[in-house]
């Protein structure tokens, strides 16, 4: 295909991380074919690709990723020689209703993806040489942590606050609770069987919790500074102490570019920031930086705060230790936690139509009949 020096197939391109990753990769590397393969579900949104659409190394298909024959032949018809996966069904709410999606998507997707890539791979002369089957996996796999500290501790492993002793390491063992994450561990077996059976040069990392610009409202973040911009109640579950670990969406497609290029295949890496953070401070610090930039009084809004049922098994603590990452490859994560929410705020400010976009009409209806609170 053309003179292109590799191509790569990045799966979920028009989502949230996905659309990063691809807009990194095409304006980095030219010598590159970058191929957007979505489905555009109502978490993919070309929209978010709008500046890189008509680059020349830039190429969308629509396809679902359970569909062997259009999978196949896109991977076929183009010699991918590398493939990035992030397409998934990724919100841990839907997974609770609606458990067999996650299961067709994030399960049988990935393996059609592994198939189909192990039967041209290994169809080509020099095998899998110079080949690489790269997963995106979560740290929602490794379970829940304890909360030991929960008025927070400095951190043993970073210059942050920790709220706990222990963190998610490359060798915890796989113990997911929802159907989301149990789902994404299953995936995660069989991108390493790939390897183990076959020998397909794979790599898996298990990132924490993305924020930034293109986050579908139904996540924490981008739903709490639209809330807040209408003056919608802001829902938190059970008593908001519940920890995550934040990382700025830039960091980790740049963490991605490292590792897809540098990385060892057969390894796993962890992805974070360490940047731990219980809700209910995420949610006073969106409040008082999205009043401060509608140039509200600061807290004006803190009385939307709403308290609400409990997510079904919702995991305490996430804790990603990623010093193999920052050790091995040299990746550091680049911005401040409120920093990077200023800079968040700021984009869902300026972009309202984006949002107006995708939370009007069947959205809403979907939402709302899923839900039923908002
Ligand atoms: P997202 O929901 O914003 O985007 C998912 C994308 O996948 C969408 O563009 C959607 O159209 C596409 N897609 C869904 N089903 C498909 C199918 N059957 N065939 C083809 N395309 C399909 O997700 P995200 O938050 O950007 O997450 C991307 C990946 O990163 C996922 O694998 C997720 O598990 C993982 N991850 C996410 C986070 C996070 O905080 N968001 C953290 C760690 C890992
Ligand atoms: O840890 C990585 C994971 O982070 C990814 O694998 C998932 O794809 C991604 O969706 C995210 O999962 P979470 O469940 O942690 O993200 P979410 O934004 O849905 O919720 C963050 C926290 O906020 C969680 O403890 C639940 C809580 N929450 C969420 C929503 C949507 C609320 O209190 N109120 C809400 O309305």
């Amino acid at each position: 295909m053309g003179n292109y020096k590799r191509t790569i197939i990045i799966t979920g391109g028009a989502g949230f991380i996905g659309s990063h990753v691809v807009r990194l990769m095409v304006n980095k590397y030219p010598d590159y074919h970058i191929i957007n393969l979505d489905k555009l579900t109502y978490a993919g949104n070309l929209a978010n690709l709008a500046d890189v659409e008509s680059k020349p190394n830039y190429t969308f298909v629509r396809a679902d990723i359970c569909d062997y024959e259009a999978v196949s032949r896109v991977i076929r018809d183009n010699a991918a020689d590398g493939i990035i996966h992030l397409a998934a069904e990724s919100h841990v709410d839907r997974s609770i209703v609606d458990p067999f999606t996650f299961a067709r998507t994030n399960v049988m997707g990935t393996l059609t993806l592994l198939q189909s890539a192990r039967e041209y791979w290994e169809s080509l002369p020099g095998g899998y040489e110079g080949k690489l089957f790269y997963h995106i996996s979560t740290d929602e796999v490794y379970g829940a942590l304890a909360m030991t500290h929960p008025g927070g501790v400095p951190s043993p492993v970073s210059a942050h606050v920790a709220y706990g002793d222990q963190f998610f390491t490359e060798e915890s063992k796989l113990d997911p609770h929802s159907p989301y994450s149990a789902s994404k561990a299953s995936s995660e077996h069989f991108v390493r069987a790939f390897h183990d059976t076959y020998g397909m040069p794979v790599i898996v990392t298990n990132c924490s919790n993305n924020y930034g610009p293109y986050q579908f409202p139904e996540k924490l973040i981008p739903l709490l500074i639209n809330n807040i911009r209408h003056r919608r109640p802001l829902p938190v579950y059970g008593k908001g102490e519940n920890v995550r670990d934040w990382l700025y969406v830039e960091d980790h497609a740049c963490a991605i570019d490292t590792i897809f290029h540098h990385g060892r295949p057969a390894e796993t890496y962890n992805i974070g920031g360490f940047n731990e953070w219980r809700n209910i401070d995420i949610v006073r610090l969106v409040i008082r930086t999205t009043d401060r930039l509608l140039g509200r009084r600061e807290d004006e809004d803190m009385g939307l705060i709403t308290f609400v049922t409990d997510r079904k098994g919702h995991d305490l603590r996430y804790a990603i230790d990623s010093r193999k990452l920052q050790r091995e490859l040299g990746w550091q994560p680049s911005l401040q936690f409120e920093e990077g929410i200023v800079r968040t705020v700021r984009w869902y400010l300026d972009n309202q139509a984006w949002m107006d976009n995708v939370t009007s009409g069947d959205y809403m209806n979907y939402y709302d009949r899923m839900y039923g609170r908002r």
